[in-house]
């Protein structure tokens, strides 16, 4: 076993992991670990751009920018934060550009804008052209142009470590604490695929920036890896999840497949078709139609398909037309994705239209923070020297829908922050000693995995976790179909206690790290589940059919999710607010459902029109 010691350990090199790490490393002493060589990250599969109101091409501003981000993500959003964000943008994009990143340009040279769902020029009356983007490989850049400054700049990275355990000087998992008792956040504990080794990383400030867990459904655009790492690991310490019952389905999946064809396609005039040929979106919003925010045109396709208006042998997909447009067109703004189109199904996207259907995307729920990045360990306090960013986080900037182009801006702007603040902190804070069996439970969990000598196969419990969560959690959700998701985890939960691998080596054994992913799958698919239930109202992309109308009075509230030993109190930190008075008894944990309010500025509630 190796240790080490660094004021700042950021675990995850995607966007928010290494903007976070350029402004930490100049400041104090930085390590970056990832699961992944870092331009192998998921935001390299970001496409269609990264919005800011920088008016390059039309009349925008911040305030219009903050507004549409609030109502995409039905009043769920936390307003001073959507608010830093859209004012942040602006020099979020600047500071890019400056580092490098090639932008597609106006005839003039000025950074190019390309309209995007939900976003709108004053309060939804059009559709505005707010998106900076690099053709259709925006976070491809982000990512390159990020890593290139992050080695400019000797970012020190641990290329393909595992980060398998956080360690806290209090464990909230067993413990109960009371209410603004000091927990902090001491290290992590880590394993170097290339040799099997334990690496222990003691430091003053830690930062998540992991990803997200699409992973734990079958149709999706995420990569592999998105295993929910961070989130499952911050819940097995005893902090709070929040909003998990809110995923993002993106509209435009290739069929079949769910890898994404970005909403740039729509943005760039792209129009969705069902059988009959209609533009089926003008009858769901009039006003913006194709452009409307990811979770009304999800949930337009998925009912287009119900009642029959489907397309192909089995009536189970609409049509994203772009036969209208000029192929040099589609060729300078669009290449990727419409090589994808020819590479898997076989479409020329110049005279065919190209089979789509929703696919999940994007998780808007995640570990707590406030607008600084600190992790909140339940609805007011924060945990010291914890701090996490983008996609693992929940600031919460999306609400219950996230916008498309948020996301490569959320990287961008809470993962500087998060750095800023964990560097600033770590000038102040001491190193807390670690305890002598620091790394004891994660290597009695690899050891137990890898001695089994035989057991349940890995992918088939993956796969019948997937499949239940695309049948029973997916656009359309009621109690029983989501009973029936619950059922089936705790089984596979059950099954995975008797999970085992084929590869009992040391070096480069992924077969023994996608059984620990498997783990931390089946805890996100649970807690996901069990806050969908809870949720008795249909708010974003959290659609009920048993309960079709939004409930401000009983549900305008966050959902935090606790996983606690059966043993534990109820009440987490005694002062839990608002609290939604629920348990889930699971034998030896239950799940504990509190709540946080939603901060409110500017914007009061109303119905969400397009
Ligand atoms: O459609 C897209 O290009 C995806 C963008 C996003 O998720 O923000």
């Amino acid at each position: 076993m190796q240790t080490h010691q660094y004021d700042v350990v950021i675990v995850g090199a995607g966007g928010a992991g290494m903007r976070a790490a350029l402004e930490a490393s100049g400041e104090v002493r930085t390590a970056v670990i990832t699961k992944l060589y870092p331009t192998r990250s998921h935001t390299g599969a970001a496409q269609g751009g990264m919005c800011a109101a920088l008016a390059n091409v039309e009349e925008d501003n911040w305030e219009w920018h903050t507004f549409d981000t609030v109502k995409g993500g039905d009043y769920l959003v936390d307003q001073d934060a959507a608010e830093i964000m859209a004012k942040e943008a602006i020099d979020a994009i600047i500071d890019l550009e400056h580092m490098g990143l090639p932008f597609n340009r106006t005839p003039e040279g000025r950074i190019d804008q390309r309209r995007f769902g939900g976003h709108t020029r004053n309060h939804g009356e059009a559709a505005v052209r707010r998106s900076c983007y690099a053709a259709d490989r925006t976070g491809h850049m982000i990512l390159q142009t990020l890593y290139q400054n992050c080695v400019k700049q000797d970012v020190e990275f641990f290329n393909e470590f595992y980060v398998l355990d956080l360690i806290t000087d209090h464990d909230l998992s067993t413990e109960d604490m009371a209410d603004g008792a000091e927990v902090n956040a001491t290290g992590v504990v880590a394993y170097d695929l290339a040799t099997g080794e334990i690496h222990v990383f003691q430091a003053k400030a830690i930062i998540f920036a992991t990803g997200g867990a699409g992973k734990i459904f079958k149709t999706t655009s995420n990569a592999h890896t998105l295993t929910g790492d961070g989130m499952a690991l911050a819940l097995r310490r005893g902090f709070p999840l929040e909003d998990m019952e809110f995923f993002q389905f993106h509209p435009t999946g290739l069929a079949g497949l769910g890898i994404l064809l970005s909403e740039a396609a729509r943005g760039e005039g792209g129009i969705l078709r069902n059988s009959d040929g209609e533009r089926f979106m003008e009858r769901y919003a009039p006003t913006i139609k194709d452009l409307a925010p990811r979770d009304i045109v999800a949930r337009s396709m998925a009912n287009e398909v119900r009642e029959g208006r489907g397309c192909g042998p089995n009536k189970d997909y609409v049509l994203l037309d772009l036969t209208h447009l000029e192929p040099s067109h589609i060729d300078a703004k669009l290449p990727d994705i419409t090589e994808f189109a020819r590479t898997y199904l076989g479409i020329e996207p110049y005279t065919d239209p190209i089979p789509v259907y929703p696919t999940a995307h994007y998780a808007m729920g995640g570990i707590p923070t406030n607008v600084e990045g600190e992790v909140l360990r339940d609805s007011h306090n924060v945990v010291k020297g914890l701090f996490a960013a983008g996609e693992v986080a929940c600031v919460s900037v999306h609400g219950s829908n996230r916008l498309g182009t948020n996301s490569l801006l959320d990287i961008n702007v809470f993962g500087k922050r998060a750095g800023r603040s964990a560097a600033a902190y770590s000038k102040t804070a001491s190193f807390h000693d670690l305890p002598a069996d620091a790394a004891d439970r994660t290597i009695a969990q690899l050891d137990e995995m890898r001695d089994r000598p035989e057991g349940e196969r890995v992918a088939e419990v993956r796969k019948a976790l997937q499949e239940t969560m695309d049948a029973n959690a997916q656009v359309f959700r009621t109690k029983e179909s989501l009973d029936q998701a619950l059922a089936d985890i705790r089984e596979l939960q059950a099954r995975y206690k008797n999970v085992s691998v084929q590869d009992k080596g040391q070096m480069f054994n992924t077969d023994l790290l996608e059984a620990l992913e498997l783990g931390f799958l089946l805890d996100l698919a649970e807690i996901t589940v069990v806050a969908a239930i809870n949720r008795k109202e249909s708010r974003g992309g959290h659609y009920r059919e048993d309960f079709p109308d939004r409930d401000d009075t009983n549900y305008m509230l966050h959902t935090m999710t606790y996983r606690r030993p059966a043993t534990a109190g109820d009440t987490v930190d005694g002062t839990v607010e608002n609290y939604f008075d629920h348990v889930e008894e699971f034998g030896d944990y239950k799940i504990v459902l509190g709540s946080k309010s939603v901060t409110q500025t500017r914007y009061e509630p109303m119905e969400r029109k397009y």
